[in-house]
Formats: C-alpha cells, sequence, structure tokens
C-alpha cells in the first residue's frame, strides 16, 4: 500500500480527510472585497448618524420656556413675547413666538397662538372696535372668543400652547390645538 493510501485512510471505519487550500485568486478576491466594503461603510456612518441624530436629540426640560411670573395674569388676554432655542440636526436657531396668556372661567390659565387660522395672519386681542372682548385678524376679518373659537372667515380655533405652572411661573413649550372650545 501507498504512503497517500496511508494517509486517507487511517483508521478503520473512517472518512478520509480532505485539505482544501484557498488559492491565490481567492485570497485576492476575499482580500479586495472586504476593503471595498470597509471603503464604502466607512463615509456613510457620520451620514447615518446625522440623519437619524434629531431622533437622538431628548425632549425634556429644553422644550420649557419660562415667559412670565403666574401672578401677572388676570382674564384679560396679555400679549407675551418669548423665544425659544431649536435644534435641528447641525442646525439652531431661537426663533420668536407670541402668545396670548389669560385665565379661563375657572382660574387656570392658558396661552393662545396669534396665528390666524384662514391664511396665517397674526390676531390681536381686542384691536376692532366694532368686536370688542374677542381676537381679531386684520386681514380679512376672522375673529375669535377668547377661548380662541373661530366665529367667522376661519374654518378653525385658533391652536394653544402647552402651559406649565412652576414656582409661580408660567411655562411654554410645544403648540397643540385648541383644547379649550
Ligand atoms: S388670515 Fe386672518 S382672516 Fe385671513
Amino acid at each position: 500500500m501507498s504512503d497517500a493510501q496511508n494517509q486517507n485512510n487511517n483508521g478503520a471505519g473512517q472518512k478520509p480527510v480532505l485539505k482544501k487550500e484557498m488559492s491565490r485568486r481567492q485570497f485576492l478576491t476575499y482580500t479586495l472585497g472586504g476593503t471595498g466594503a470597509f471603503l464604502v461603510a466607512t463615509p456613510l456612518i457620520p451620514m447615518i448618524r446625522f440623519s437619524i441624530d434629531p431622533l437622538l436629540q431628548s425632549k425634556g426640560e429644553s422644550d420649557w420656556v419660562k415667559v412670565v411670573e403666574a401672578s401677572k395674569i388676570t382674564e384679560e388676554p396679555q400679549e407675551f413675547h418669548f423665544s425659544k432655542l431649536q435644534i435641528d440636526g447641525w442646525y439652531s436657531s431661537e426663533p420668536k413666538f407670541t402668545a396670548w396668556i389669560s385665565k379661563d372661567k375657572n382660574g387656570e390659565i392658558f396661552a393662545l397662538s396669534p396665528v390666524c387660522k384662514h391664511l396665517g395672519c397674526t390676531v390681536s386681542w381686542n384691536s376692532n372696535s366694532a368686536l370688542p372682548n374677542e381676537y381679531f385678524c386684520p386681514c380679512h376679518g376672522a375673529h375669535y372668543t377668547k377661548e380662541g373659537k373661530n366665529l367667522a372667515v376661519a374654518d378653525g380655533p385658533l391652536d394653544e400652547y402647552d402651559v406649565r405652572i412652576e414656582n409661580d411661573f408660567v411655562y411654554l413649550s410645544s403648540i397643540k390645538p385648541n383644547s379649550k372650545v
């Protein structure tokens, strides 16, 4: 019996052991393929991170803005201006906002957005002598009750801010649909 037959039949009933070596062509294919995949994936990682970055930002305390002392709020709506830091991906800005803040019949403080629900002009309280104690829009004459209910022209009520009272200060956050009417 030859040496080769001895190597492939070592032990009764055992299958012959086959050694498979990688060819030079396979080695180059794997190496170049792996390097190419690495070079393509590396620039994509920051792009993926950038695109999902806003989702990773926590919406916490920074969403609330301290606007005014709660003791200054009356049943008569008053206009307040505030700014809010907004971070959108790598871009940050500090746009200005306006809120009309007052107390309802139960003494609860609420804040309305001044953006008219007709075409987006700015409403103001008691600015038309023909429509006392209402919000009035000078653009096309929409008017609203103190709670923001639309009475003419606009087809929806004024939006409302999220309100929080803490340590006798009024904090405002996001704008939401009106819950008063
Ligand atoms: S935008 Fe206010 S009435 Fe048209």
